[in-house]
């Protein structure tokens, strides 16, 4: 998918429409993202090692401001599409975690976190409302969505992490319904608890990732896969300022910070780097894109509606 073909750039709509769930009228077929504004956002309880000390800690004022100023970085370049944000769901801005959505069909994520839960009701309304046909989940398998799940467009395959919140059966219930090879890699430091928080399929068949992250098999099967020319390791400084929580528009990687060593080493694969510093949402374990759920290829236009 790529998501500047044929994108009409709108979505610029200011904070408070976002709030209001509200997005622009016309329609948008292609690519889109779909985003969560941060009012009710905080670090409310410790579910990952980021939370921890955390709790009250997060300024609603900056948090705002960090979002809008993501929002805004990503409205120009793609569509963004909003679900209403809920009190008493602070996390509910990571829409990563809604579930996983590849053209007209959604899985609902089934979350490890208890304190998430109620957030799948309110997702799986909205993906209906927009119409997707949702494919049922096994209750007793966890997943949380395309926080674990990453779409990898170059090579037509999706790469599922589990191990810490979702199941380890979580990848080869995506490969039946999603109909796409499916690789499965283990995550083993709690750091990184999510897939996306260590690594980031990127177009023209680039990855950059955090190999401590995985265990050695696989490691392995991303060596596999990936030819050591399109990989982009990172160190583990990078990796804890969230540099692969990264989310690519039209070439551009949208990331909260970036050593020089690897921003050179984005501009020379091709990419331009943009930061957009999200210490609020760091301090409860997520950055630019566990804050986006990539919609890739709906062929529909989506509604207002939250
Ligand atoms: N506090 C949230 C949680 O632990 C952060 C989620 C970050 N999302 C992500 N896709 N990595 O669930």
């Amino acid at each position: 998918m790529d998501f500047d073909a044929d994108v009409a750039v709108i979505g610029d709509s200011p904070l408070a429409a976002a709030r209001d769930a509200a997005v622009p009228s016309s329609a948008y077929r292609r690519g889109a993202i779909l985003m969560c504004a941060p009012d009710f956002f905080g670090v409310d309880y410790i579910i990952n090692p980021w939370m921890e000390n955390q709790v009250g800690q997060a300024t609603l004022e900056r948090a705002q401001a960090q979002w809008e100023n993501l929002r805004s970085s990503l409205a120009a370049h793609s569509d963004i599409a909003f679900v209403a944000p809920t009190p008493g769901l602070p996390d509910m801005v990571f829409t990563a975690n809604a579930g996983l959505a590849i053209g007209d069909k959604a899985v609902v994520s089934r979350f490890h976190a208890r304190e998430r839960r109620p957030e799948e009701r309110l997702f799986c309304d909205w993906f209906e409302a927009q119409g997707y046909s949702i494919a049922p989940w096994p209750d007793n398998v966890a997943f949380e969505g395309a926080g674990d799940a990453l779409i990898d467009h170059a090579r037509n395959i999706v790469w599922c992490g589990y191990g810490w919140r979702s199941g380890e059966e979580a990848p080869r219930h995506l490969e039946r319904i999603f109909s796409r090879r499916t690789i499965a890699l283990k995550l083993v430091d709690p750091r990184f608890y999510h897939l996306d928080t260590c690594f980031c399929p990127l177009s023209g068949g680039w990855l950059m990732y955090y190999p401590a992250a995985f265990d050695l098999a696989s490691q392995e099967a991303i060596r596999a896969i990936v030819p050591a020319e399109r990989r982009i390791e990172v160190g583990e400084k990078d990796a804890l300022s969230f540099a692969c929580n990264a989310v690519e528009v039209a070439g551009r990687i949208f990331l909260n910070a970036c050593s020089d060593d690897l921003r050179a080493r984005l501009i020379d694969a091709g990419f331009t780097p943009v930061e957009t510093p999200l210490s609020e949402f760091m301090k409860a374990g997520g950055a630019a894109k566990c804050l986006t759920l990539e919609l890739p290829g709906a062929a529909r236009k989506f509604t207002p509606r939250g």
